[in-house]
């Protein structure tokens, strides 16, 4: 778990860069979003130009919530995505490994209008609840950072929704048309580097970002990763010009 400490060094490594020169991955990921934590949602929302307001809103309407639903946000960051959710859920619970994104969310829900969330420290490869205990599940922009044990937390999600319950994730993605692509690539290696740097502090994560970005999985690919963890209606539809794509599932009855 993070010690805060991260906060105070700096980002140290980029996660692919720790993992091939030994290292874990996942440690360097926590240690990485404990170092962003305090300056996530300014660079959110500038690196998105805005646009992640409407995609967290799509995710949450694809789930078909009736209103006394309970939803879980898995690695929810800053909380945004389970802000989100809670217009439309009677209970929302939201976990993140970084214990400094949990209380950056925490302070959000105190400050702000919103009732019904419970945030807590935890990891999407052992969610802490219970088989059947929500009827939605989401995450968004997590399933990258996950990667090597992507399956297990896939299982996982599956196992925590109630038969007929849905899923939704976003990640990024690459775009299929190529000027397009070229143009996303382009600000994704060189403006958002810049952007991060000159908001952070540091270019690492933000070139990290282009890296995982890269080296994702194609929706369909992804879609194949929802079915082998038991999901069934899996389908995916392309947002912001196909640079984010949000994810659909739904646990059999
Ligand atoms: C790019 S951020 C996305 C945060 C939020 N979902 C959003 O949309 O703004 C990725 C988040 O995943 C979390 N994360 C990465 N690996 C995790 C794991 N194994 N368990 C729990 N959280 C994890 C990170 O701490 C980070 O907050």
């Amino acid at each position: 778990m993070g010690d805060g400490s991260g906060q105070r060094r700096g980002v140290r490594e980029a996660p692919d860069r720790a993992a091939q020169a030994g290292g874990s991955f996942t440690t360097a990921v926590q240690e990485m979003f404990g170092s962003l934590a305090h300056r996530y949602d300014r660079f959110n929302h500038w690196a998105s130009l805005g646009l992640d307001y409407g995609w967290r809103r799509a995710a949450i309407r694809s789930l078909h919530l009736s209103a006394d639903a309970k939803v879980l946000d898995v690695a929810t960051g800053t909380g945004d995505l389970a802000f989100t959710a809670s217009r439309r859920a009677r209970k929302t619970a939201a976990f993140d490994f970084s214990f400094q994104m949990i209380e950056i969310a925490a302070q959000k829900a105190n400050k702000g209008d919103v009732e019904g969330v419970y945030f807590q420290v935890a990891r999407a490869e052992q969610v802490p609840f219970r088989d059947g205990s929500f009827h939605g599940a989401t995450s968004a922009f997590a399933m990258r950072n996950v990667k090597p044990m992507l399956d297990e937390v896939l299982v996982e999600i599956h196992r925590v929704l109630q038969p007929g319950g849905r899923v939704a994730i976003l990640e990024f993605s690459r775009p299929p048309a190529a000027p397009v692509r070229w143009v996303h690539g382009l600000y994704v290696r060189s403006i958002m580097p810049r952007i991060g740097r000159w908001l952070a502090g540091s270019s690492e994560p933000f070139e990290y970002l282009h890296r995982s970005i890269e080296e994702w999985l194609r929706p369909e690919e992804f879609a194949g990763r929802l079915r082998a963890a038991g999901f069934a209606e899996v389908g995916y539809r392309r947002l912001a010009m196909g640079t984010v794509a949000l994810h659909i599932g739904r646990k059999g009855d």
